[in-house]
């Protein structure tokens, strides 16, 4: 295991929208080079990079056309590798993301294998024998090669899937075992990537779609060796650099496949749902919702099943949200966005923030979806830097932007949040700082509960000498709890020191040492 995980809290940079440095109105490569202070002076030591390959931008780069090539529009091989330079002279550390399921169909893999002639690369996806198979448990595209059959697509239907055989056989005409050579030069081929950035500096990857190598393989057997095998490699050969899956299941990501950590994803009645995003209707039923009547043992199951199995091995990742959801600012005031933040950043485990975040960022609903962004579009948005032309964020024209700045009233921006005292971004920078001060709020360290009941409050937790009390709902809230001695660390909003007793304040948090 990196050392360096172990305090590591990383920035999700979605690169088309962070900064434009030559004003063609498209984040660049260069313009993360230019705002590394600003990352590191929130707080961050890493940074995962959205897709930066060569692409059609289907899916917004992840419908790769050549993993060894950076976007021309964000800049050339060098410039990431001066990336991968300049942050490590600053004491950061870069994963790339990876997208090892599929590839898009411009890529001269698919271009080759969707012919008649049979070649080395007809196995390299997944094809039916002839256009009239095609049964419809897959997603197949149809009728639309030259080669006789249909293909699997992951995703989109310009994101074919690429071949690592089947776990079951249900068709014995056209599915490989995963065990298949050309099945197996499938994963050659995507750790030769791999080898490809991490020798040119690269400290990992966030590897899209995790589980979705191997197909039929519903206990994920198959894909799990696959990435063990991986995890090999880079123990090997590359024992500090990290791979962090989007798969959201750590006895399987972790404990089974070897991933060093795990995000916990927003997935429809899980642990993170239930904590901030549990929206039925107009209900908001989330755990940290502005009138909460939310249930923390919800959380607590969920999370406790995961975090026991893996925790000796890896770490479990709360993001702040990512390029796949809504902003936290759809479901929340900025204030509990605070609570959440105070509660993410006490916890173990690896942080995500994703860019603007930090400031507040609002999730727009008003947008023609962007490179196959669709509702998520509207967590793309330019970063907002300043009061200046495109919020700072791009020189050019304005109907030149990637997407529009949020120009809604109170919009934030960086310097508006820096200035202020009382903000988002000042919360988070305390809390990091905190972080970063005390082993004891550090990724692996110990997590306890000390008070959770099923639909009351506050929630108490302890980390080594601290202890953390949070309290989301409309009411004050009391918990048995000798404070004696104890020295207030960091509060939002209030509390009452009862001798035997502690009074949370409505919506507060604290945190003390004892
Ligand atoms: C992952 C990415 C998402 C992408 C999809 C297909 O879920 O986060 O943005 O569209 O995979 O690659
Ligand atoms: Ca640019």
């Amino acid at each position: 295991m990196p050392k360096w995980l172990n305090d590591a809290v990383f920035y999700e940079i979605y690169p088309q929208s962070f900064y434009d440095s030559n004003g063609d109105g498209i984040g660049d490569i260069n313009g993360i080079i230019q705002k590394l202070d600003y990352v590191k002076g929130l707080g961050c030591n890493a940074i995962w990079l959205n897709p930066v390959y060569d692409s059609p931008f289907m899916d917004a780069g992840y419908d790769v056309r050549d993993y060894y090539k950076v976007a021309p529009r964000y800049g050339t091989n060098e410039d990431l590798v001066r990336l991968f330079e300049a942050a490590h002279r600053k004491g950061m550390k870069i994963l790339l993301d990876l997208v090892p399921g599929h590839t898009s169909d411009t890529h001269p893999w698919f271009q080759i294998a969707k012919r008649a002639r049979e070649t080395d690369l007809s196995n390299r996806y997944i094809f039916t024998k002839s256009v009239w198979d095609a049964p419809p448990e897959y997603r197949l595209m149809c009728g639309i090669c030259e080669r006789n059959g249909n293909y699997l697509v992951n995703y989109f239907s310009s994101q074919p899937a690429l071949n690592y055989g089947f776990y079951e056989i249900t068709h014995p005409e056209w599915q490989l075992p995963p065990d298949h050579p050309d099945c197996l030069r499938t994963a050659e081929a995507i750790r030769a990537v791999m080898r490809f950035w991490l020798d040119k500096g690269a400290d990992g990857f966030r590897v899209d779609m995790a589980d979705s190598l191997v197909k039929n393989d519903d206990e994920k057997i198959a894909t799990a060796r696959i990435w063990r095998s991986v995890r090999e490699m880079l123990d090997r050969d590359y024992p500090d650099a990290v791979m962090i899956s989007e798969w959201s299941n750590p006895q399987r990501s972790i404990v089974n496949a070897g991933f060093h950590a795990d995000f916990y994803l927003d997935h429809q009645g899980n642990g993170y749902n239930s904590l901030f995003r549990k929206k039925i209707g107009d209900d908001n039923q989330s755990f940290f919702a502005d009138s909460s009547h939310g249930d923390i043992e919800e959380f607590l199951a969920d999370y406790f099943l995961g975090y026991n199995c893996s925790k000796d091995k890896g770490y479990i990742c709360f993001i702040t949200n990512n390029h796949d959801m809504p902003r936290a600012t759809f479901y929340m005031t900025d204030w509990m966005i605070k609570l959440t933040h105070a509660f993410m950043m006490t916890m173990p485990g690896v942080p995500f923030i994703y860019y603007g975040d930090e400031i507040g960022m609002r999730y727009r609903t008003d947008l023609i979806s962007k490179e196959g962004g669709f509702s998520r579009t509207g967590s793309r948005t330019p970063m907002q830097w300043s009061y200046e032309k495109n919020a700072g964020f791009s020189d050019c024209d304005e109907d030149m932007l990637y997407l529009p700045i949020d120009k809604s009233e109170g919009a934030p921006n960086v310097e508006s949040q820096q200035n202020d005292p009382g903000s988002i971004y000042a919360n988070l920078k305390a809390l990091l700082a905190l972080r970063k001060a005390n082993p004891s709020l550090r990724n692996d360290s110990d997590l306890e509960v000390v008070y959770a009941k099923s639909h009351g409050f506050p929630f108490v937790y302890r980390r080594g000498e601290f202890t953390v009390f949070v309290n989301p709902s409309d009411n004050d809230e009391q918990v048995d709890y000798d404070m004696n001695g104890a020295e207030v660390v960091y509060v939002l909003g209030g509390y009452e020191n009862h001798g035997s007793s502690v009074r949370i304040c409505s919506r507060s948090f604290l945190l003390i040492k004892q």
